[in-house]
């Protein structure tokens, strides 16, 4: 049965797919406040730079038809979601998209024209997921072992995905591909998401753990990696889930071509540098063990969620306007 939508909008409410509860059980949740999509937003309900920025922007409008001061309303709730989390700069461009429409309206027709702004940013998303699957393409197909870190799939963005998009439209033209799966600790986005989304599309995989990759891509078994990403600086660093810049290390060192797929709105030309993109760092509960279940002793922790990697070892950025390199300029 395929998965629903990570994000839908239906009737006036934010839908999210509760994706911590993947892959045992679909949910569903209906938001209809917007305090409550910065917390679906914080425990990784909803997740992945583009799939929280399009969240973030239905969130914004939800309640807007009835309150009393929609505009004092509307930068409240902008303001929270924007903080929801620091390291994707999608959510904080997908309100600003917003914001600045906001400014262009009157308080009579602002509700309306915010959620036609989010709106054009869910469908400019699924059509950025369809250019990059296209340009990304004869990559897989040239390349048809790959190897991915996390979940930059359908349910991190919309559609096929960023880093899954090629992988999708090499498979559906025939190539055979087969693809690596980082399990991707500590919240196993690798395990649970990519595993359950390839699985699903009859995509061949073979799930691994973090620390077996750089085995794998020593040993020939891995033709490319390509993975999403949550920010990109102007000098091409990438932000993205912590272990990514071990899999690019080890692909330098074994000469296999690391790609990072995203959309324009995950570069960031205001940010210069990589070492300028602000780190989140989550609960250490997240790393002393999972789904409630004690792993560790009680030790102190550190759980930095993003690492960066250096533009130097990345061979190129598939965009919707192909695969470019840096610098990026606004
Ligand atoms: O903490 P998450 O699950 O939101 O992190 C998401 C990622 O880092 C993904 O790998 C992805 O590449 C970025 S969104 C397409």
């Amino acid at each position: 049965m395929p998965l629903p939508p990570a994000v839908d909008y239906r009737d006036g409410a934010l839908v999210l797919l509760d994706q911590t509860r993947l892959p045992g059980e679909v949910v569903q949740d209906v938001y209809t406040h917007p305090d409550d999509v910065v917390a679906a937003i914080r425990r990784l309900s909803v997740r992945g730079g583009p799939a929280i920025g399009i969240a973030a922007a239905y969130g914004a409008t939800l309640g807007l038809t009835e309150a009393r001061d929609p505009r004092r309303r509307f930068e409240d709730s902008a303001a929270a979601l924007r903080a929801a989390r620091p390291t994707a700069v999608n959510l904080m461009w997908a309100i600003d998209r917003l914001r600045h429409r906001a400014e262009q309206m009157t308080d009579v027709g602002l509700a309306d024209a915010l959620l036609v702004e989010a709106r054009a940013i869910h469908a400019e998303d699924r059509l950025a997921c369809r250019s990059i699957g296209e340009y990304g393409r004869p990559l897989v197909e040239a390349h048809p072992n790959v190897l991915t870190h996390c979940n930059a799939g359908a349910l991190a963005v919309s559609e096929m995905g960023t880093a899954l998009a090629p992988i999708y439209a090499a498979a559906r033209a025939g190539a055979p591909v087969h693809v690596y799966v980082d399990e991707t600790r500590p919240l196993l986005q690798g395990a649970r998401l990519t595993a359950l989304e390839l699985h699903e599309a009859g995509i061949a995989l073979s799930l691994i753990t973090d620390s077996m990759a750089a085995h794998v891509i020593g040993s020939g078994r891995v033709d490319m990696a390509i993975v999403g990403a949550d920010r990109v600086a102007a000098n091409g660093d990438v932000a993205n889930k912590i272990g990514t810049l071990g899999v690019a290390i080890a692909c330098s060192h074994f000469g296999v071509p690391f790609y990072v797929a995203c959309p324009y709105s995950t570069i960031d030309p205001a940010t210069a540098h990589g070492a300028d993109i602000p780190i989140e760092e989550r609960d250490g509960a997240e790393v002393l063990g999972f789904n409630g279940q004690r792993t560790a002793p009680d030790v102190s922790t550190y759980n930095p969620a993003f690492d960066v990697t250096p533009a130097a070892l990345v061979a190129g950025f598939v965009t919707e306007r192909g695969v470019v390199q840096p610098p990026f300029t606004p």
